[in-house]
């Protein structure tokens, strides 16, 4: 027989969590939806009533949480007591990669997930199922059963994974009209029939024929698979951009031409400084770390190179700024417009910019950087780890060499260059001709997006640099 759902808890009030049950919420008014986080700052920022206090920004977030905050929709810190009410548990806790022990710099650090399995084995009174929505390397819900299914306090957990495919910047459409939904469990009745639970959950406003039902392995596979495309897709293009530097070709014409294939598609081939996020990085050196468990090294390189090629864009675009300005930038004063790894949200994790910025710190640069929602707390936490262990000399200079404006203008103004990292719309909207004026000649702007439109910028002066252009 299969439960009907009333009442789901979300452990994890993140990126992934804090959106997907928002839209559950919102779609499903019937079912008592409350998310819980050990971080208590974290969940009051989600109660505050002020919605731009929200902790995480997200067009169109604040409308959700608007419409079912305090109505279905709740925020707390009481893990316990919602573990116990809840029919249905999602496992949203983040799962960085190692930086310790064994797998150290490769596998996924899974102690948030075991601790979280802990206590829900602890508390729970009765039966639950409990979905796995981080990204986890396969096979982590074996190990949840194991431990929710070894306690001994008579409930009965079936796991699924459904991995969530959302995008940031576009959370709330791509959580709203999914292309697909993806839930993996047991082959046994049980199994079967906890599918089914989540299906019914989800069918409130996902067409069915959109909703796969997958074996687990399979569902846990296919989330390290599809991130793993979509770099992958963005290390070629980029692989390309390079080739097009040294030719004379345009990669912008060059994605138009390849993507009209419909084999190929037209969606995410841009080429950029590099990509970042907090998923493709740490999910492919998962599928890295698997593959070499499973004696697969060919397949392992295969996919690593993804990453080695992110890694030499960024260190390219960091690399043509220095030559281009006379092999030293020390002294220098490079504007950064744009921090986050994406527009439209305020995540900065695995950012571009944080490694470009490393890098021309190390040749002695003034960053003055500007991003319409990143906040100067979280600059200078990126920037401190990758550049300089605390309290040590070098993170003084750190703050003497970095500065955060609330203004594009200002963080302009008397520049050596302007470097563009993120694409935020709002840069195609500035008075270039007023920047240009109070800038220093020549006018170099190094355009990591392909943005701002070169002809125009050119005409005024500039010395523009785009990715992918001869
Ligand atoms: C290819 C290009 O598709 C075509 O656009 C170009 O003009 C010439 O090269 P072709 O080699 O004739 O065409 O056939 P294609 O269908 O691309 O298949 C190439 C090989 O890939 C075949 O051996 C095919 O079996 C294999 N293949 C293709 C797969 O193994 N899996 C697939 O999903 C697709
Ligand atoms: C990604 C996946 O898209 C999503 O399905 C998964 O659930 C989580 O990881 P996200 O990291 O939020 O989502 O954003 P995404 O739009 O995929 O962008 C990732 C990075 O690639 C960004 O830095 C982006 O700027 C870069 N990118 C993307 C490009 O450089 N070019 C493109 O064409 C597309
Ligand atoms: P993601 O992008 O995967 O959503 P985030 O870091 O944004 O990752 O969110 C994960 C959240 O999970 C954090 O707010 C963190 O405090 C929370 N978290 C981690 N472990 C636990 C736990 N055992 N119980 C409750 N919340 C947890």
């Amino acid at each position: 027989k299969v439960k009907t759902i009333t009442n789901i808890c979300c452990i994890g009030a993140g990126y992934v969590g804090g959106p997907t049950m928002a839209v559950i919420a919102q779609k499903c008014p019937h079912i008592k939806v409350t998310v819980v986080d050990v971080n208590e700052q974290r969940i009051a920022d989600w109660n505050d009533a002020d919605l731009n206090k929200l902790p995480i920004y997200e067009p169109g977030l604040a409308d959700v949480v608007a419409e079912a905050r305090g109505r279905n929709l709740f925020f707390s810190t009481d893990v316990d007591q919602a573990i116990d009410e809840a029919q249905m548990i999602f496992i949203s806790v983040n799962t960085p990669t190692k930086t310790y022990g064994v797998g150290k710099g490769m596998a996924a650090d899974l102690k948030y997930i075991e601790l979280c399995a802990r206590q829900i084995a602890k508390v729970s009174k009765d039966d639950k199922i409990i979905v796995e929505k981080s990204t986890l390397p396969v096979r982590t819900a074996e190990a949840l059963s194991t431990i929710l299914n070894s306690t001994g306090n008579g409930a009965n957990f079936d796991i699924l994974s459904s991995p969530e495919f959302l995008a940031e910047g576009t959370a709330i459409s791509d959580l709203q009209k999914p292309d697909r939904i993806l839930i993996g469990g047991d082959e046994t009745e049980k199994g079967q029939s906890a599918i089914k639970s989540l299906v019914a959950v989800y069918e409130n406003w996902v067409p069915r024929e959109n909703i796969i039902t997958t074996r687990v392995w399979s569902s846990e596979l296919s989330k390290l698979t599809a991130n793993a495309f979509l770099a992958q897709r963005v290390s070629s293009i980029n692989a390309i951009s390079a080739l097009c530097e040294k030719t004379g070709a345009d990669v912008d014409e060059i994605s138009r031409a390849i993507g009209a294939d419909s084999r190929i598609g037209s969606k995410f081939l841009k080429s950029s400084v590099g990509f970042g996020g907090s998923c493709f990085q740490k999910d492919i050196l998962n599928l890295v770390y698997l593959c070499r468990h499973f004696n697969l090294p060919e397949v392992a390189d295969y996919w690593e190179q993804v990453i080695k090629m992110n890694d030499y864009q960024k260190h390219r675009f960091a690399k043509n700024i220095i030559d281009t300005l006379f092999n030293t930038v020390s002294g220098k004063k490079i504007a950064f417009l744009g921090w986050a790894f994406k527009k439209d949200t305020n995540d900065t994790r695995e950012s571009a910019a944080i490694y470009v910025a490393k890098e021309l710190l190390e040749d002695r640069a003034e960053i003055h950087i500007y991003d319409p929602k990143v906040s100067k707390e979280q600059i200078f936490a990126d920037l401190k780890s990758v550049c300089h262990p605390e309290g040590s000399e070098a993170t003084k200079d750190l703050f003497k060499n970095v500065i955060v404006h609330k203004d594009p203008y200002t963080a302009m103004q008397s520049a050596h260059a302007i470097a563009i990292l993120t694409e935020w719309d709002e840069f195609k909207t500035y008075d270039w001709n007023k920047v240009y004026d109070e800038m220093l000649k020549p006018a170099f702007l190094f355009d990591g997006r392909n943005v701002v439109s070169n002809e125009e910028l050119e005409k005024i002066g500039f010395q523009v640099y785009n990715i992918g252009k001869g």
